[in-house]
């Protein structure tokens, strides 16, 4: 048996988070085994390395340490999680994943894209997501959404927030690039929208898309009067 893998990517503050927990209690809702998860992270050593990539640890490194760093990370989130949960035929939903290293460490021809695919070949092999959602919001209220958000956690910036503006658009840009790349996987959300609104146009492409997997609503009963 095996089950599906849909990823959520985008910039700052998109609201992949919110969506992510929305979709899985739909899918809980149908019976589905789910399994949530992220990156970098969503396994213990994996959530090491993303203390050191996120604090901005290597950083002085370079593009290309970070990029393996991130991959390093990834194998072990593919070995110790996401395979096994698929091979019990759950649903994984994971808050990025190889898209973000093609994005974000590819950005501006830091790395070159034939080095990043082969990272991917190797790191990600067959395991490539069914799905994947890119939510998309401009820069600027991305990181607004996010500042909110790390003011209600009392958070500092992490290593890409700190970022300017201008690189958060050109992320916004290349992920786009992405969409249009591999349309067959990818479909473009916006998220600048109520997160209501953007639940059901998820659902929607989510039911379209593995129609076959969901079991069938129960019907609801009718009353019968007298
Ligand atoms: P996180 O706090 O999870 O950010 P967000 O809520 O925006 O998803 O931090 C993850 C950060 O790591 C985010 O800035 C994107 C970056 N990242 C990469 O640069 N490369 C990658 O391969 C991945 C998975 C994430």
């Amino acid at each position: 048996m095996s089950g599906r893998f849909i990823t959520f990517e985008g910039g700052e503050g998109a609201g992949k988070s919110t969506q992510i927990d929305r979709l899985a209690r739909r899918l809980e809702a149908r019976g589905i085994a789910v399994v949530t998860t992220r990156e970098p992270g969503g396994s213990d050593r994996a959530e090491r390395i993303r203390g050191a990539l996120l604090r901005g640890g290597a950083k002085s490194l370079g593009h290309l340490a970070e990029a393996l760093l991130f991959s390093a990370a990834r194998l072990d989130h593919l070995d110790s999680k996401i395979r096994p949960a698929l091979a019990d035929g759950a649903f994984v939903l994971s808050d990025r994943f190889a898209d973000s290293t093609r994005a974000y460490q590819g950005l501006d021809g830091s790395l070159e894209p034939g080095l990043i695919a082969s990272l991917e070949r190797v790191v990600v092999g067959a395991t490539k997501p069914d799905l994947t959602f890119i939510l998309d919001v401009p820069a600027e209220l991305g990181l607004s959404r996010a500042a909110a958000r790390r003011e209600a956690k009392a958070e500092g910036v992490d290593r890409f927030e700190a970022e300017d503006i201008a690189f958060h658009e050109r992320l916004r840009q290349a992920f786009l690039a992405i969409g249009r790349k591999e349309p067959e996987r990818c479909l473009l959300i916006d998220a600048r929208e109520h997160a209501d609104a953007v639940e059901e146009r998820i659902w929607a492409a989510v039911e379209a898309r593995f129609a076959a997997d969901l079991p069938a609503e129960e019907p609801v009963r009718k009353a019968h009067a007298g």
